[in-house]
């Protein structure tokens, strides 16, 4: 970013955040996760950080929300430095599905049965069986430990009760886990509820703009610590994670979002959304209030805004 875009964007984003915020109303928190409801729907923040160390915020960006399903791109670069391309890709597909984020029509209409991508519910826990650890506790650890060195925050943990929320209401995930178990993608040794635990938990990591701000800057920065410029996770798994965000990352709204914005990114049914505009900055934007296809309504909004006035998209 030049030093005028920058002086432009410090000036002009508290109020191109408000004027975003005004779509809030028309969305709503996500509620079939009880815990998830409370959210506050007109909240709208975000962090910008770049290469040379520059911040930026404004609006609601001090507020703590849980990860949801941008925790996906994360287990999947942890699964590629556990097993490697061939090991994961035995597992999920490569290809959008065109359908929501938890729909299981796919999984028995189209052999090998599957799931198409990491980044659907079924992909993502198909992911969470891959994640190395004896037990489901040190597995979950292992996760933690990824997601604090990318976020540079040694205390980075769950959220007990958007966990156990979660737990108790995740009758469709539930059934997705065991119908990948009968699909064998899901593995003699794989205990499902195990299996389902771990992804409960990473979903339910608490986290703040910044924090995506930092995640997302190593997936700019092509896998490099922003501050030590040591490689964090190979480059080609960087690359992996950022195509399946500009593929599937918004769900079956990918593509509009491709077409609006142009960015790689990852949504959650928080409000989070995770985007980067490579090699320059990471961003992190939350905004509880969804839309039908279950990206932040305003955060789309703010990002589409941000993108046109810069020219960031990548087409
Ligand atoms: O499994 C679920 O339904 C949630 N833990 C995550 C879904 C999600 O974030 C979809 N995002 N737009």
């Amino acid at each position: 970013m030049t030093p005028s875009d920058w002086d432009r964007l410090t000036d002009q984003l508290p109020a191109w955040l408000e004027s975003s915020r005004k779509e809030s109303h028309k969305g709503r928190p996500a509620s079939y996760i009880p815990e998830l409801a409370h959210a506050q729907g007109d909240a709208l923040g975000i962090v910008l950080l770049t290469g040379e160390g520059k911040e930026i915020s404004a609006g609601d960006a001090g507020l703590t929300f849980t990860m949801q399903s941008i925790s996906k791109v994360f287990t999947l670069m942890l699964a590629l430095i556990d097993h490697g391309e061939e090991g994961v890709f035995r597992k999920v597909g490569m290809e959008p599905t065109g359908d929501d984020f938890n729909s299981m029509l796919k999984l028995e209409l189209v052999e090998p049965g599957i799931p198409f991508n990491p980044l659907i519910n079924a992909g993502a826990i198909a992911i969470s069986s891959l994640i190395r650890g004896d037990r489901p506790a040190e597995k979950v650890e292992r996760i933690l430990s990824f997601f604090r060195l990318l976020t540079g925050d040694p205390n980075l943990a769950y959220n007990e009760a958007v966990y156990h929320s979660e737990s108790a209401t995740a009758h469709r995930n539930r059934s997705l886990a065991y119908f990948l178990k009968d699909n064998r993608v899901l593995e003699e040794a794989d205990d499902v509820e195990e299996v389902l635990d771990v992804y409960f938990k990473h979903c339910s990591v608490d986290v703040n703009c910044r924090h995506l701000a930092r995640m997302a800057l190593v997936l700019a920065l092509n896998g490099k610590d922003p501050d030590s410029g040591a490689l964090l996770v190979p480059r080609r798994y960087v690359q992996i994670a950022k195509t399946f965000m500009l593929s599937c990352g918004m769900y079956n709204a990918s593509g509009e979002f491709a077409l609006q914005v142009g960015l790689p990114a990852k949504s959650g049914v928080a409000g989070g959304i995770l985007t980067l505009v490579p090699g320059q900055c990471g961003i992190g934007v939350v905004g509880p209030a969804l839309n039908d296809k279950g990206n932040s309504i305003a955060g789309v909004h703010l990002l589409r805004t941000l993108s046109e006035t810069f020219d960031w998209s990548m087409f």
